[in-house]
Formats: C-alpha cells, structure tokens, sequence
C-alpha cells in the first residue's frame, strides 16, 4: 500500500495541527423534500446544464445517513468535519429559522462533539434559497443583509457546537461560475454581473462576519477562497502583463478587498457597466479582521495575451486528474508564498484541496494511488511552507465522499470514500486508509 509520510520534524505531526475532511450540503445530503428549493435544484432540472443530467435530490442520501457518515468521519481519525449549511433547509420565506432544519444540523454538531470531532461549518456553499434568486439574487444588494439575517440566526442556534464558522465557500465561483460564465447556478451570463455579483458576496460576507463576531466571540471566524495562480505562457511582457490581470481579475479580486480594503487597480480598466456599485463604507465592511483564511486549492492556469479579451487560457498540460485540472503542487507553493508576501493573514487552514480520479471498485478495494500520489505531493507543499515560516493550522481532504460535483454531476469522483450511488455502500479508498494512517501515526 501507497502510504503518505511526512518528515519526523514536520509541524504536521505534532497534536496542534488540523487535519479534516470537508463536506457542502448540496453535494451530499440530498433530503429536498423537507427544505425550500435552491438555485442548485433550478439549475440541475435545466436541460443541458449537468453533464449526466442528475440533481441533488438524493445525492448521497447523507440527510438519512448522516449518522452512518459520522461514524465514517471518526473511524478516519481526523480532527475536524467541514461541512456546510443549507440556507434553504434553515430558514423559512418568512426569514424565520426553520426549527427542523436546524435540529438535522444540531444532531450532526451533538454527535460530532461527542466523538471529539471539531466542526468547521460553512454557511454559504452555494446552494441560495431559489425565492431570493427570483428577487435578483446576488445581483440584488439586498442579499448580502438577507445573508447577514440568516447568519445572525443560525449562529445564535447552533453556535455553541461549532469550532469555526466560514461565511462563504469560494465567491469567485458563485460569481464569476454563476453570474458571468453561467456554468454554474442560476447560469447567468454577462460581463456586466460578474463583479457586482462579488461585490454582493464580499459584502454579505462582512455583514455576516460581524453576526459570527458578536454571537460566537470564540469560534475562529473567517471566509473561504479558492485560487488558481495564473502562469504566463511566455516571458513575453504582453504575456505576463495579461497573466497579471487574470491573476487580478480572478484571484486578487477576492482577496484583496478582505485583507487590503480594495479591489485591484484593474477596477479602472473595468468598462463603467462592469464595476460592481460600492457605497460608502463598504470596503470597511468587507475588510474587517478574520480569525482565519480559509484557502482551497487544485490547479494552476496558464495564459498568454489577447487583444479583445486581454488574457486567453491556454489547455492545461499533462499530467491532469479525471476532471481535465493539471497536477501542479509548485502552484500551491507559489500561492501560499506570494499571499504571505502581498497580505497580512492570519491563520491559514488549506480548506479544500484533492483530485477527481477515474477510480475502479474492485473486490471491494479502491487502489487510487494517484490520488494518494497528489495527497503526498501537496502534503509536503504545506509542510515546506510552515517550515519557511507561514502559519499554516490545518489541511482538508476534500472530499470525505464521492458526492454532486456540480456541472460534472455524479460523473467526477473526488472521495477518499467511495460511494455506490445505487445501493448508498460507503468504501474507504486506498487514499482514505493512507489519509487514516498518517494521522493516526502522529
Ligand atoms: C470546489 C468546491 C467544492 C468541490 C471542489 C472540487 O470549487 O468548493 O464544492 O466541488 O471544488
């Protein structure tokens, strides 16, 4: 067996750092009878718009089985559980909490506490109340104080079992996926959404940053972001001039109003119907000190210069994962080093980070050593970056399970436990069993 290892001297074997498997409700719980539909479910009953045509209704059927799946999460032995909460299955039209939807949550967190089991909760993994899609969504500023509302009430419930609350999960693609390109829920299209759409987001984040703040002063609160360095395609000026801005237009552009107040220059270069609209006070808003910072990452990008567009994507090289994403851990690198360099952070937890893998059941067995491969290699990653001095407290699998990989549907498979979706069976992969053993060898 493929096994992970770390140096002797490595921080990542000492009992102070987080090792966890994450989670987010759409992808898992199915259960959608007992909540409000979602941007998710529109999107999914869409013709064309998930490659096998599936939805989230049954997905892994975690909304029976959740009991099952935490004595799944105990047996890895892992520290933490991230997961996320479905705005719709907790709160009503009428913006009032929806009590059963918060007890399924407060069961998990109960037993979650009991097995020791810290919970890294979510508040927003994408899946927004479809009724607040139908008044705009996140094109309309009035949800970003919708989300605060909805912050505000669910911490106050279930915020005495939660070690650490994360607003959102990777604005970028709720905005740019969802609003700009429309590969994503609620599909909209236009260069003209994407950036008020993150406007919105980075708002409903601050908003909700001071509820987290002022119901639960002691968990660690903070924001999730997903980054993709960008690489330039040559060392032509034109080509690193345009890699620069992708870099700002996608990565930056997240990261910078938090830790710096501001969005990137490139705002100017922004045709006016572009720019997101920001009131004053706003970037104070967003700016507000986190507990943490929540990093997600699995590829880099490759661009080159394009005179109407100003950047083009080049095709990843090999070698790629099942879903076409090249393996590149030097990214992972590069990222933690040149944030640590631009930002003042605090605490860093690697929130996400993992690979689709064309994986074979057989006899029962899953022997995904590539994927135990790209676990070895971005381990290690983290553990030269602690040791270069950045504060690094914790890693995610993602994911504990196969589960709903959003356009892919069913069809990508990103578990370090394999799920047969046919009869529920849960099997722990080669990756999930050298996952176990590295930490319970600490
Ligand atoms: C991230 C998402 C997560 C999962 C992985 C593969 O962008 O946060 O839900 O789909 O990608």
């Amino acid at each position: 067996m493929r096994k992970l290892s770390l140096p002797a001297d490595s921080k990542m074997l000492t009992s102070s750092f987080t090792y966890g498997v994450a989670t987010a409700s759409f992808q898992i719980e199915g259960g959608i009878d007992s909540r409000l539909p979602c941007i998710w479910d529109t999107f999914c009953a869409t013709p064309n718009k998930i490659v096998d045509n599936s939805n989230g209704a049954i997905a892994c059927d975690h909304f029976n089985l959740w009991e099952d799946d935490i004595n799944l999460i105990e047996s890895l032995g892992v520290d933490a559980y991230r997961l996320s909460i479905s705005w719709p299955r907790v709160m009503h039209k009428n913006g009032e909490l929806n009590k059963e939807g918060v007890q399924f949550y407060l069961n998990i967190l109960e037993r979650l506490e009991q097995k020791n089991i810290k919970a890294f909760v979510t508040l927003y993994h994408w899946d927004l109340p479809q009724h607040i899609e139908d008044n705009g969504g996140w094109l309309n500023r009035e949800t970003a104080f919708l989300f605060a509302e909805y912050a505000d009430k669910i911490s106050k419930a279930i915020g005495h079992k939660v070690h650490s609350f994360a607003t959102l999960n990777e604005p970028f693609c709720s905005a740019y996926l969802g609003y700009e390109i429309g590969i994503h829920a609620p599909g909209k299209v236009g260069k003209e959404f994407g950036k008020k759409a993150a406007h919105h987001l980075l708002l409903g984040h601050g908003l909700a940053l001071q509820m987290l703040n002022k119901n639960c002063p002691d968990a660690l609160n903070g924001i999730v972001l997903n980054f993709t360095p960008c690489y330039s395609a040559s060392e032509k000026e034109e080509d690193i001039e345009a890699t620069k801005f992708a870099d700002d237009y996608f990565n930056q552009w997240y990261a910078k109003p938090i830790f710096d107040g501001a969005y990137p220059d490139i705002i100017n270069q922004l045709p006016e119907e572009n720019r997101p609209e920001i009131f004053p006070g706003d970037m104070e808003i967003i700016s507000q000190p986190n507990d943490f910072f929540g990093i997600n990452f699995y590829t880099r990008a490759i661009y080159k210069a394009d005179k109407e567009e100003h950047f083009v994507q080049l095709d990843p090289p090999a070698p790629r994962t099942d879903i076409g994403w090249e393996i590149y851990p030097q990214a992972l690198n590069q990222l933690l080093t040149s944030l640590h360099e631009i930002y003042e952070l605090p605490p860093i937890y690697i929130t996400e980070n993992g690979a689709a893998m064309n994986d074979q059941l057989e006899d029962g067995e899953v022997h995904d050593i590539d994927r135990v491969n790209y676990y070895q290699q971005h381990l290690s990653v983290v553990d030269n970056a602690i040791k270069s001095g950045i504060k690094i407290d914790g890693y995610f699998a993602w994911s504990l399970m196969d589960n709903f990989e959003w356009a892919e549907g069913y069809l990508k498979r990103f578990g370090i436990v394999h799920v047969d979706y046919e009869t529920q069976k849960r099997t722990i992969k080669a990756s999930g069993l050298a996952y176990k053993n590295l930490i319970s060898n600490r």
